[in-house]
């Protein structure tokens, strides 16, 4: 018998499998069937401050090892997040993490505070926005002093353990990580999409993507993703939650040994339809079984030794 409960920042769950924010929006009778259909725990659309339309479709692409997005952080207002998510912790027996992103350092701790009259397990920051306040709209996530200030304006504002969302889109994704755990966040989600990429329809020829530009996820990204996590289990001490091309058990189990403590899943839900999370449990279980593991906890980190 193998066992793959696992921890988070002392908060446990059954499986590692985490459902990754924005795949499946945030109402609550869809993060139901997620729960339902076997994962360990839900992630929520990134909840912004305000309503938003996102970029006009097509805003998503597959490309032959991956998808581009260009959503353009579309969401319902925050009130209407907040029922859904308020919905979703109180009825679901898996743990709710929250994801949310703001346009300022001030505002991030604002929302941080509304969110979590919610009580979901852990609020993840997703840093990956423009900063609408730098001269240059740059994303915060890609300056280490600024993704320092956003977790300090949220710890500042709320006790739920906050998890902070990183860009591979950077030089040194240490720095980053450094800068966000000094600043007290209590585990790190690595990866988000990469690029941008784009792709061109041969015989309109034209971008595909309305936005001409997206994100990359997917089959694509799964090297750089373990490339990432694997940097930042020695870098850091808190955990991390592994996401980036995972399809099956085994990418699981590399992503484990790479040094995540549990796994996003994203894409792969578009692949494999809602059913994956209980399908990569058992092909886990299958693994390590095979391999002689008997726990979670003895795959992490395996591949540092
Ligand atoms: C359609 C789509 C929407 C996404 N929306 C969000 C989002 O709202 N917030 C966020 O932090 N990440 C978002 N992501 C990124 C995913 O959570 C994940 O980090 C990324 O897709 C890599 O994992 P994967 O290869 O398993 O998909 C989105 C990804 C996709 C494909």
């Amino acid at each position: 018998m193998v066992e793959i409960s696992t921890d988070l920042s002392g908060v446990k769950l059954r499986n590692p499998t985490i459902l990754a924010a924005g795949i499946l929006g945030v109402a609550f009778a869809t993060l139901d069937r997620v729960a339902n259909s076997g994962a360990g725990a839900v992630t929520t659309k990134s909840i912004g401050p305000e309503k938003r339309k996102g970029h006009p479709n097509p805003v998503v692409v597959e490309t032959p090892c991956g998808l581009l997005n260009a959503v353009g952080l579309s969401c319902p207002s925050p009130e209407e997040s907040f029922e859904e998510l308020k919905k979703a912790v109180k009825e679901l027996d898996v743990p709710v993490i929250a994801s949310f992103y703001a346009h300022s350092e001030k505002g991030f701790g604002q929302l941080a505070e509304k969110i979590s009259e919610a009580k979901p397990a852990f609020l993840e920051a997703n840093i990956s926005c423009p900063n609408v306040e730098s001269e240059f709209g740059s994303a915060f996530g890609t300056d280490p002093k600024a993704s320092a200030r956003i977790v300090a304006s949220i710890k500042n504002s709320t006790k739920v353990p906050l998890i902070v969302k990183l860009t591979p889109n950077v030089t040194n994704i240490r720095e980053i990580a450094r800068a966000v755990e000094d600043a007290g966040a209590d585990a790190i989600t690595a990866i988000n999409t990469y690029g941008p990429g784009m792709a061109i329809d041969a015989q309109a020829g034209k971008p595909v993507l309305t936005n001409k530009f997206g994100g990359l996820s997917g089959p694509a990204i799964k090297p750089i993703a373990l490339r990432c996590v694997y940097e930042l289990y020695e870098e850091v001490k808190i955990p991390i939650i592994g996401t980036g091309g995972i399809q099956t058990g085994t990418d699981m189990a590399e992503m484990l040994m790479a040094g995540a403590s549990a796994c996003g899943i994203g894409t792969a839900v578009m692949s494999r339809g809602i059913e994956v999370f209980s399908e990569i449990c058992s092909e886990l279980e299958e693994f390590m079984d095979t391999q002689g593991y008997s726990k979670v906890e003895e795959l992490i980190g395996i591949s540092h030794e």
